[in-house]
């Protein structure tokens, strides 16, 4: 059963006199308990969806479209007030620095009670504090971090804070945009292993934004390919690595290096990602597209879904259409 039901959406950012296409006509569903990476390269448009999701887009410079389902309830038509209650409770996300979020004045125990106080105001001073501390031990962080300052912190404890954090409510559903970029391979991945362990205990539903393929590979069961604000393939991981139908998901997992750890040629996609405040005509990718056809620069290609939920939004379908790729 889905969780998350992505529905037509679209995000237009106006600024001055230009539209900024963000999100393009994005639809896809995240199953219960699913763990789902979206990759695409810089601007594609994936912080832009994270952002429409948990509503956190700016009001007055940006324009949503589409239905967002979360746990049968329609996120864009609930009021302020209605969302205020699902935000953290139900729906967490962690930011490349969230942390930013604290205040760096007050000590990090302190200031999680408080959060904790805000939504479960009856609860003892003593249950809160133990529920502080039983998150520490969740995300792997030792007890004296209650007493530090955000400043004392390492990057990675920094990270391990802002998940606590998400997870405090017990939330349904995780969306982590970059949360893990900016630490070494080494922490990276230890805070990763912890990410999928809890996920499993808490039986959380995880939606993973990062540029890395590997990542995705390694930590996730489905990925969502964007480019230009719009998802180009959708499906399981092992099927889009083993089999990826569109030539842009060709070529990202080319540009990555051999997922086996051996040493291979980097590729890089040559161009860049198009205008996105004059979209092209045809398929967004088309200019890039080594196997474009005419009709690629004229008419804009359809998703085609197939019977496991795989997505492909290509003419030719990862060559069913005659095409070799
Ligand atoms: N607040 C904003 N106002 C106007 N344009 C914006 C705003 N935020 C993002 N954009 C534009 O929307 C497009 C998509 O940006 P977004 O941040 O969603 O991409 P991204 O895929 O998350 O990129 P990255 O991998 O670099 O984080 C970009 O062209 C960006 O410049
Ligand atoms: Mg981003």
């Amino acid at each position: 059963m889905s969780l998350l039901s992505i529905k037509n959406a679209n995000v237009i950012y106006k600024v001055k006199d230009t539209e900024i296409h963000a999100v393009n006509d994005v639809s896809f569903e995240v199953e219960q308990q699913d763990s789902v990476g979206i990759v695409g390269e810089s601007g594609s448009g994936k912080s832009t969806l994270a952002m429409m999701i948990l509503r956190l887009l700016p009001k007055d410079t940006s324009v949503t479209e589409g239905e967002i389902e979360f746990d049968d309830r329609e996120l864009l038509k609930m009021t302020e007030e209605e969302f205020d209650k699902l935000r953290w409770t139900e729906l967490a996300a962690v930011f490349q620095k969230s942390m930013n979020a604290l205040s760096p004045v007050h000590r990090i125990g302190h200031q999680m009670m408080n959060i904790y106080k805000v939504h479960c105001p009856n609860v003892s001073k003593l249950e809160t504090k133990k529920r502080v501390l039983e998150l520490f031990r969740m995300v792997n962080l030792p007890e004296r971090v209650f007493h530090l300052y955000q400043h004392e912190l390492s990057g990675g404890m920094m990270q391990r804070v802002s998940i606590a954090l998400s997870l405090m409510f017990n939330p349904k559903l995780i969306i982590m945009d970059e949360a893990t970029t900016a630490l070494d391979v080494i922490t990276e991945s230890q805070i990763l292993e912890e990410i999928m362990k809890l996920q499993k205990e808490l039986k959380l539903t995880r939606l993973m934004i990062t540029h890395d393929m590997s990542i995705v590979a390694n930590t996730c069961r489905k990925v969502a390919v964007m480019y230009a604000g719009c998802l180009l393939e959708y499906g399981l991981v092992t099927d889009v690595i083993a089999s990826p139908r569109h030539p842009y998901t060709i070529g990202l997992l080319k540009s990555f290096p051999n997922f086996k750890g051996e040493r291979a040629e980097i590729y890089s996609m040559d161009g860049n990602l198009p205008d996105l405040s004059r979209l092209p005509e045809g398929c967004v990718f088309a200019p890039r597209c080594p196997y474009a056809q005419k009709k690629c620069f004229t008419c804009p290609p359809q998703t085609v879904t197939y019977e496991n939920g795989r997505q492909v939004m290509c003419h030719f379908e990862g060559g069913n259409n005659g095409i070799q790729y």
